[in-house]
């Protein structure tokens, strides 16, 4: 996930109220400069045999919610039944059966497969194995490194977890958000905490290698105490790690369209944000768990390996399957159409869904691995070296400078390292590394 420039929240206006328009940066250069008028050099370069060494993933988007949280900035559907679902289900098999026979696709080892949101876990048992079963078909993935799975507490029962696990998901991620009744209820979350409170042995039961649990900073309502203890929560749960982000205000939320209409609820200021990110952070480091990145957390001596983020930020390659999904192929970054009928009309036609893309150059593709590396709070200018044959501390030296002064990084020969000021707002601090042209841009 989906783990995603920026008007609002530049360093200098980060102590303010969360303002309409913030973002994750989970890409690079901005959404917004991909085009339609480029969807051919995504097609061009699927027909391309793939770069050497280069590892591949898929990513499967499953758009179904059973309630739109007024927070959520995805692309969703609440109102599908279970025929469509089939349709759809179906028509995601067929895409990968289609991607199969390219050049950049065909005959390749599959790293990781990443099944992302919307919820997965909506799938009902029957459609989650039509879908693995489908696109193992056409894709085999043994000797797979990781599955990743995205779930929402109500969707799941004893019985689909125990699917989830026969179809070898080897991650699961939980998106619990929030404990209190209250705040899931204003933020308009669909499963309430006696949820979370059955469903947390079931999952631990199921033996996945891993799970994982979610929440978010700043959730509307929150306070001091609650969230404090919203962490005891969790840390009672013990999962293998656990993702905190902060609320973010993209443009297309419940909540954003509210505050531009002049209302809406208040929403936490960014320094609250990241007090209550801080203090999580510090609470779980007490309770046996370590940095991973800066928004995750991983028990000390666990399994905390994160295959699909860690390929991600190295630049691999990501065939994105079903309704808006992007990925990245042979250094092409493109999305799926996001219209539901089209999407499936230009696929039951044996049409590619290709929308927009973005033929990125070598220097696009060194700035995209060392922005998202960054989240992991600590990089080595080597094996940037290595890979692209540029310093990064000379090329980057402008950014590195003020940052450094700033207080928001330490650099230390050959290492780079994000105090924890600058950890807590890495997102706000990632323009400063954008070619000018992308700079100021809107994201998405
Ligand atoms: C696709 S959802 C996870 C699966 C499932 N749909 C769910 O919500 O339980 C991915 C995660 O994005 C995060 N998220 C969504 N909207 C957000 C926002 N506006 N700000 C911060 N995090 C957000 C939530 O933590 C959520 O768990
Ligand atoms: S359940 Fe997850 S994907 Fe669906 S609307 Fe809520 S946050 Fe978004």
């Amino acid at each position: 996930m989906s783990e995603r420039s920026e008007p609002a929240t530049s360093v200098g206006t980060s102590h303010v109220e969360t303002e309409v328009g913030s973002v994750f940066v989970s890409n690079y250069p901005p959404y917004s400069f991909w085009g339609e008028d480029r969807a051919q050099g995504a097609l061009d370069a699927l027909q391309q045999p793939p770069r050497p060494d280069t590892p591949l993933g898929l990513y499967l988007h499953i758009p179904f919610c059973r309630r739109r949280c007024k927070f959520c900035y995805f692309k969703v559907y609440t109102d599908k039944n279970s025929s469509e679902i089939e349709r759809y289900v179906e028509a995601v098999a067929a895409e990968a059966e289609r991607a199969a026979k390219l050049p950049a696709v065909a005959g390749r080892p599959v790293k990781f497969v990443y099944f992302g949101g919307g919820t997965p876990s909506y799938l009902s048992t029957k459609h989650l194995r039509m879908l693995v079963e489908r696109v193992r078909g056409a894709i085999p993935w043994d000797g797979i490194e990781e599955v990743a799975f995205e779930a929402e507490p109500g969707t799941l029962t004893e019985p689909k977890l125990a699917t989830i696990r026969e179809v070898g998901v080897t991650r699961l991620s939980l998106g619990v958000e929030h404990f209190d009744d209250e705040i899931l209820r204003e933020n308009g979350r669909a499963h309430v905490s006696k949820e979370i409170d059955r469903v947390i042995p079931w999952v631990r039961a199921a033996g996945f290698e891993q799970w994982n649990l979610d929440l978010i900073a700043g959730m509307v309502g929150d306070t001091d105490a609650t969230w404090a203890r919203a962490v005891e929560r969790t840390i009672e749960a013990s999962p293998d790690s656990v993702t905190i982000y902060q609320m973010e205000l993209p443009f297309n939320t419940v909540y954003s369209k509210q505050k531009l209409e002049g209302g809406g609820p208040h929403i936490a200021d960014w320094k609250t944000k990241r007090r209550w990110h801080d203090e999580a952070f510090r609470r779980l480091e007490q309770a046996g768990y370590e940095l991973s990145s800066a928004y995750t957390m991983v028990k000390k001596g666990g399994n905390g390996r994160f295959v699909y983020r860690n390929s991600v930020w190295q630049g691999c390659d990501l065939l994105p399957l079903g309704v808006s999904s992007f990925g990245h192929m042979n250094g092409v970054h493109y999305q799926n159409i996001s219209r539901w009928d089209e999407y499936l009309r230009r696929i039951e036609a044996g049409e590619a869904a290709v929308d927009r893309a973005y033929e990125t150059s070598e220097s696009e593709r060194l700035t995209r691995e060392l922005i998202l590396q960054l989240k992991l709070g600590r990089i080595s200018a080597a094996p940037f070296q290595e890979k692209f044959g540029v310093s990064i501390l000379e090329t980057f030296a402008g950014a590195f400078d003020k940052l450094k002064a700033d207080g928001m990084l330490e650099i230390d020969g050959d290492e780079i390292r994000l105090t924890r000021t600058g950890l807590l707002r890495v997102d706000q601090l990632l323009p400063a590394f954008y070619a000018e042209a992308h700079q100021n841009a809107r994201y998405t």
